[in-house]
């Protein structure tokens, strides 16, 4: 029988967020230093099968009915089209997402979606190459943009893209990337930025926030509240907002259009959170920002059974706290990066 993984605050953990690696081939400035971190010993990370076994118990004894693979950039585990496939064999199957840069995709869109892969979460910030080296360091722009194509054409719709904006880099390219993202039929979420970067650089003040998001693509379209859309968001991170006025812009058609605004800042979503995480080195965190972590790595090296396991996993998301509780003055920014918990 199912244990539900709840907490003191009546949310039920069903979503499953697995960093499969902490490694990452960009350098995004808003989440890394150039010369990169210290990553994990290969010996700290758990193997494909320690991963698996891990997502068997939460599948199949605890209720996750979502896995999210993130990293790092999980697509640098080679293996990865094994483990999908492995995770879609599990009975009863979840859904399986996948958050990436994109980079490498353009090869393996097809072969993830064939193994079970169900949706798919791009990176990407700017349409502009020099803007796009400037962010990640790296001159990968059209990397990413074949693997987009590549998705869709893969039928692993709707294919969403997270964007990060940054004020005075890429803050002028918010409806250029929509108008783009509309003509491509892919999903474009607005991300407000969070101080998990490892350099400690994030400030509230440059933050670009959602609403300021909203004004600037406001100067071209016009964004509308839907209360379909309201009533479906459930625990999902992002607001909708349906999308008019789009028939001057560039190679759009119909009127089914949509934008996302990821607000976890200034309209933080905690109270809906239905997310629990496993970080590479088999850790398990309620909350992105969490101070805490269960070992579940050393109970699973230990010898444990999937019955202990799960025990220890029930009672670690009991302790959940309500929120990130960024605006207290006592928040202090999580020890580990977001390239280490997984986003
Ligand atoms: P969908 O189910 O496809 O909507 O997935 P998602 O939006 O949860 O996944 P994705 O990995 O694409 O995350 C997009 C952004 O939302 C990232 O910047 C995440 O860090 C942020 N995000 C996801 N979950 C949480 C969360 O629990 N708390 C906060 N504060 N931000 C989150
Ligand atoms: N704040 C907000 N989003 C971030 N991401 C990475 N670092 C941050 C940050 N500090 C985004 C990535 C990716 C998603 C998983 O999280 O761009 O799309
Ligand atoms: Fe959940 Fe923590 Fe994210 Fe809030 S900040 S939505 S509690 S993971």
């Amino acid at each position: 029988p199912m244990r539900p993984l709840g907490d003191a605050y009546g949310r039920v953990a069903t979503d499953l967020r697995v960093s499969l690696t902490d490694r990452c081939n960009l350098r995004c400035q808003y989440c890394m230093p150039a010369e990169g971190l210290d990553w994990l010993p290969r010996a700290d990370v758990l193997t494909d099968e320690e991963t698996l076994r891990l997502i068997r118990v939460g599948v199949t004894r605890l209720g996750i009915t979502t896995v999210r693979l993130t990293g790092g950039e999980p697509l640098l585990r080679r293996d990865l089209e094994w483990l999908v496939a492995a995770i879609a064999d599990l009975d009863p199957a979840p859904a399986i997402a996948l958050t990436t840069n994109g980079i490498g995709l353009a090869e393996r869109a097809a072969t993830l979606a064939a193994a079970g892969l169900t949706r798919i979460n791009i990176s990407l910030d700017t349409l502009d190459p020099q803007t796009f080296k400037q962010i990640t360091r790296r001159p990968r722009l059209a990397d990413v943009l074949a693997g987009v194509e590549a998705s869709v054409a893969a039928g692993l719709v709707p294919v969403k893209i997270n964007t990060v904006l940054l004020r005075g880099v890429n803050d002028h390219e918010a409806y250029p990337l929509l108008e783009w993202a509309l003509r491509t039929g892919v999903q474009l979420r607005f991300i407000e930025q969070m101080p998990l970067d490892a350099q400690h650089a994030w400030s509230r003040q440059e933050m670009i926030t959602a609403d300021e998001i909203r004004e600037r693509l406001s100067a071209h379209v016009t964004l509308v509240e839907d209360e379909g859309d309201r009533a479906r968001r459930g625990s999902a991170p992002a607001e909708l907002f349906r999308v008019r006025g789009t028939e001057h812009m560039d190679g759009v058609e119909g009127d089914d259009h949509r934008v996302g605004i990821i607000a976890s800042v200034s309209k933080p979503f905690c109270g809906s959170c239905d997310r629990v995480r496993l970080t590479a080195d088999g850790q398990l965190r309620n909350c992105l920002f969490a101070r805490t972590e269960s070992d579940l790595r050393a109970t699973l090296r230990a010898g444990a059974t999937d019955e202990e396991l799960a025990e220890q996993w029930v009672r670690a998301v009991a302790t959940k706290r309500p929120g990130h509780g960024i605006d207290d003055p006592s928040f202090l920014q999580p020890d580990r990066p977001m390239s280490a918990i997984g986003g």
